[in-house]
């Protein structure tokens, strides 16, 4: 019998690669840096493979689906904790398990947005741009520009599922007030930071910090700084395209900023650029947009925003352990290859921890 044949997008590291060959599977790896035109894909997944692993950049839509489950493919697994690329309901109407990577990258993520954070309050990277561009004259009290604290201020967290809980771990430990807008609120997860907010302050660690749950208003008027953590998901009632909308975005401080490491679309970028411009809040920093890489001309490429807007290549969870360890309890690379291997030795999708259709298969997965 012919093993059984894995097609992967991108290049996730050699280990993880080997797992699968080692697995006894055929596996062809896609061999340049930019992804593969939806043509190619739709192409190996016709000729007949059984296992693909995608990454963000790859457009997994229901046509492209409808020809992988005639030609027999049995699971998708995308690098990645967000899958909005996939269409999941078609992948479950054509009996095709998706399998995505939680957990393994909320700490990487959550830190990443607590740096950037950081950056974009105390302008990091203009203070470096500065000494790198020989523009750096003399040392003064507020010259050429001051940031602001950090530490001390409130931060409102949007979406608090694993990467919002992770950054409020870490907020917490930053001597930070924190309200919490989810639409399902975790009593116990708030009344244990409490706890640990309690015992910082108790042991003298500074004053009393507090965490709430609040209304998606009253975070956004109230908070030094706003962290979205909530999924892209593009129609429907729970859509969260352009979640930050002017409105909202206006409702917040002018002395505020926005963090952004979820998608691009959940932001309203054209409105973002003119809330910036106009001073309507203070600055914001975003790892991710609408459309990546950024075209050259977004209006967040506005030179006039240098000093207040931060702008990173969708590196959230972009470390060597968090991308390509090949342990499925460490790395992206070794979850979603640790899902192919399960599936295409016959594991049963609906008891496949990260296959996020597993309840909604029912029988209408291929042996
Ligand atoms: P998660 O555990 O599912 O958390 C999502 C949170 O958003 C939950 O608190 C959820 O709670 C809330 N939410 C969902 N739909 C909502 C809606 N319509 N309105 C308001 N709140 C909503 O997901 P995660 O693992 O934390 O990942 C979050 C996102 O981060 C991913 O989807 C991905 O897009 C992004 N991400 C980016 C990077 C990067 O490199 N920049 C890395 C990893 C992940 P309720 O449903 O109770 O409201
Ligand atoms: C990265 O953006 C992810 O969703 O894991």
């Amino acid at each position: 019998m012919n093993a059984p044949r894995v097609y992967v997008t991108a290049d996730i590291g050699r280990e993880a690669i080997l797992r699968l060959s080692e697995a006894g599977f055929e596996v062809e790896v896609h061999p340049r840096i930019e992804p593969p035109s939806y043509e190619e894909l739709t192409g190996r997944v016709e000729s007949g493979i059984a296992g693909l692993v995608t990454t963000i950049r790859d457009r997994i839509d229901d046509a492209l689906l409808a020809k992988a489950s005639a030609a027999g493919l049995r699971i998708v697994a995308q690098v990645a904790v967000g899958y909005d690329n996939i269409d999941v309901p078609s992948a479950t109407r054509h009996g095709i398990p998706v399998a995505n990577t939680p957990d393994v990258l909320s700490d990487a993520t959550a830190e990443f947005a607590f740096f950037m954070m950081g950056d974009v309050a105390r302008k990091l990277y203009p203070s470096e741009d500065l000494v790198r561009s020989g523009r750096w004259g003399v040392w003064h009290p507020h010259h050429p520009w001051l940031g602001d604290n950090v530490a001390g201020k409130t931060v409102a967290v949007i979406g608090a599922g694993r990467i919002g809980k992770a950054f409020i771990h870490k907020c917490a430990g930053f001597d930070m007030d924190i309200l919490c807008y989810s639409r399902t609120k975790d009593e116990k997860f708030r009344a244990d930071v409490q706890r640990v907010m309690d015992l910082r302050a108790e042991l003298g660690f500074g004053k009393r910090r507090t965490i709430a749950h609040a209304t998606l208003d009253e975070a956004l008027a109230a908070a030094d700084y706003v962290a979205l953590h909530v999924p892209l998901i593009k129609a429907g009632p729970d859509a969260t395209v352009h979640f930050m909308n002017e409105a909202r975005l206006r409702r917040m401080k002018r002395t505020a900023y926005l963090i952004n490491t979820t998608r691009g679309p959940v932001v309203d970028e054209d409105a973002l650029a003119r809330v910036l411009l106009d001073g309507a809040i203070a600055g914001a920093a975003l790892d991710v947009f609408a459309k990546e890489p950024l075209p050259m001309d977004s209006p967040l490429r506005d030179e006039r925003l240098f000093l207040k807007l931060r702008l990173f290549n969708h590196l959230g969870s972009g470390t060597y352990e968090t991308r390509l360890s090949p342990d499925p309890n460490v790395g992206m690379a070794g979850r979603a290859v640790q899902s192919i291997i399960d599936r295409l030795r016959g594991a049963d999708p609906a008891a496949m921890a990260w296959v996020v259709n597993r309840s909604e298969l029912g029988g209408r997965v291929k042996a």
